[in-house]
């Protein structure tokens, strides 16, 4: 039975085989460092990076087809080579699709906070995600987390606190102190228009 049998894009990773692990390589055709976008939303972020990083792969993940096919569009307007994206849940990506230590970044830019306590077990960033992501991630590999809820940015200190194997990195904004290219995301700015705060957190192995 095919995996999917609705018209793709090129552009768009259409895994064969939902129940096996893919490699770097067999995604984009090389080893690059990888880095995943996950909820890409519309890919305004990920086209940027793929953009301003032509040596590096990245990987939109996002659940909602409709985006996909808005990046989908977006990234053949660009003619960009070095970027995918994967109609997928998030952690089954991590846990289940992609190889342990092939991660170089994962950006997970602006979640769905889930704001009422009842619906908190909803929040991506748990333990048992922490335990998927150090897998997943290369020895050097890192995590970047924004958020414009105050209770989120919390929740994910005290977890990776309780975690307690990740290394807290400074996110420098000036180039000489190690500031790097990192476009806001389509939500980022949203928020930042209504007068919000963004949180920041970027961790290490
Ligand atoms: C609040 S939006 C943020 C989008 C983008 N990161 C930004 O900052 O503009 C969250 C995105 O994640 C996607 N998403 C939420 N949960 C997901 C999951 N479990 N797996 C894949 N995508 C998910 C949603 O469809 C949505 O596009």
């Amino acid at each position: 039975m095919p995996a999917c049998n609705r018209p793709t894009s090129p552009s768009e990773f259409m895994p064969d085989d939902f129940f096996r692990r893919y490699s770097n390589e067999e995604i984009f055709g090389n080893d690059h460092p990888l880095e995943i976008d996950m909820g890409c939303g519309d890919g305004s972020f990920l086209l940027d990076m793929a953009e301003h990083y032509p040596e590096r792969n990245f990987l939109g993940v996002e659940r909602l087809l409709g985006r996909i096919r808005g990046v989908c569009k977006g990234i053949q307007e660009r003619g960009l080579t070095n970027v995918k994206v994967l109609r997928l849940e998030s952690q089954y990506t991590l846990e289940y699709l992609l190889q342990p230590s092939s991660v170089s970044r994962l950006h997970l830019l602006c979640p769905d906070p889930w704001p009422k306590a009842r619906h908190h077990k909803n929040r991506l960033v748990q333990q048992e995600f922490l335990q998927i992501l150090q897998q997943s991630l290369t020895p050097d590999g890192e995590f970047l987390f924004k958020t414009d809820h105050p209770g989120y940015f919390e929740w994910v200190c005290e977890e990776m606190e309780l975690y307690a194997k990740f290394n807290q990195l400074p996110w420098p904004a000036a180039a000489e102190e190690g500031g790097f290219y990192y476009p806001k995301t389509d939500f980022q700015r949203h928020w930042e228009k209504q007068g919000k705060e963004i949180f920041q957190l970027r961790y290490g192995q």
